[in-house]
């Protein structure tokens, strides 16, 4: 396995399938104002919008369109979006959205879209660049497996040994600190850079981390297949899900030390972001279609990693194993609605580029 993911699954499954996430993005619409307020830019008439991780678009079309009304209403007439994401997303159906009724483009057809296929723990485009960035439910992806991890019985941030669990900080310090200083080039100077992710509450004792509730079930599903011989156990020993929920100390960190001379920091804070799937559970008692809808929700953002990292290891084939994973966790979650839930803080950071 080299990257961490490759990215979400396509043909229009994560689209279908990300209610969460644009919950998530919705939550921050207040956010984005106060980002496009504080943007300290030469006054001018052009803009460009970034969207880091933007998959099939879906959630994008929503949150660019309100960065752009936002800009316009600031003046700016000739505006440009950059959508980035892995080259291995699925930028098809993000056309396809950008073509279709729900597009920004209907409001704002003299935008021009622009597609940057490249890991965004590096620069993506060109320097001083974006006037506003964004980035929803993506910067906690990691770059990599943490190396040399040694965990055969568990999965995630919440239930590492504590012998491993620095291991996995460190590579997701290391990668927060690449994230921001790719953006530190990127934005213009007053520029100003948003970004929404999964969060840790880190004033509680244990760490509070989010969706801990939902990796506690993939690792009880993917452990029986280990223990049916169909996974190797070295292999998912040397396995950890590649998504690291920080805490607000662990986010500010680099702009209070190697990033302060380039970035300011606007505002840090976690806010609780409810679980679309659960919010009709409780309204209508439907255990069935609460199973089926966050299996579907998991399987959307977790197939590629673990098909790369674990599933293609299964004796009967990556197919087999992640049809089984998936169908295990539907029937835990039918069976026991109440026991694996979805407990997100969502983690906002606002930075301006200093200069
Ligand atoms: C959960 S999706 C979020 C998509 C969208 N922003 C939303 O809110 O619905 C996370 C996205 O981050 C992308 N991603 C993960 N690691 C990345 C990286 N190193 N560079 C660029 N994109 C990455 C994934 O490919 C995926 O499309």
């Amino acid at each position: 396995m080299t990257g961490a993911t490759e990215g979400m699954v396509g043909g229009g499954y994560y689209d279908a399938n990300s209610s969460f996430q644009a919950k998530v993005a919705a939550s921050g619409n207040s956010l984005l104002e106060q980002a496009a307020a504080a943007l300290m830019v030469a006054p001018g008439c052009q803009a460009t919008v970034a969207d880091y991780g933007c998959s099939e678009g879906r959630n994008s079309m929503a949150i660019v369109g309100e960065a752009l009304t936002l800009l316009a209403a600031r003046g700016a007439t000739d505006m440009a979006v950059l959508h980035n994401d892995l080259p291995t997303n699925d930028w098809g159906t993000l056309a396809a959205n950008l073509a279709g009724p729900q597009s920004y483009l209907k409001v704002f057809p003299a935008v021009r879209a622009l597609f940057a296929p490249h890991g965004f723990f590096e620069r993506v485009t060109l320097p001083a660049s974006i006037t506003l960035g964004m980035s929803g439910s993506a910067a906690h992806w990691l770059s990599r497996q943490p190396t040399d991890t040694d965990m055969p019985r568990t999965l995630y941030r919440s239930d590492a040994p504590q012998d491993q669990l620095p291991k996995i900080l460190a590579q997701a310090a290391s990668d927060w600190e690449s994230f921001l200083a790719a953006r530190a080039e990127e934005l213009q100077p007053g520029g100003v850079l948003l970004v929404q992710m999964l969060g840790s509450d880190g004033a509680v004792d244990p760490v509070r981390v989010s969706a801990a509730g939902l990796m506690t079930l993939m690792n009880v599903c993917i452990l029986t297949l280990v223990d049916d011989g169909e996974i190797p156990s070295d292999v998912y020993a040397g396995y950890c899900f590649p998504v690291v929920p920080r805490t607000i100390a662990e986010a500010t960190a680099p702009l209070a030390g190697p990033l302060a001379d380039r970035l300011e920091l606007i505002h840090c804070g976690l806010t609780p972001v409810a679980s679309p799937y659960q919010v009709a559970f409780d309204k209508t008692g439907d255990a069935a279609t609460f199973a089926r809808d966050y299996t579907a929700f998991t399987r959307a953002f977790s197939e590629s990693t673990l098909r790369a990292g674990v599933f293609r290891f299964a004796r009967g084939g990556a197919d087999n194993a992640a049809n089984r994973m998936y169908a295990l966790m539907q029937k835990a979650l039918a069976a026991h609605p109440g026991d694996y839930p979805f407990d997100d803080l969502t983690l906002a950071v606002m930075v301006r580029r200093r200069g």
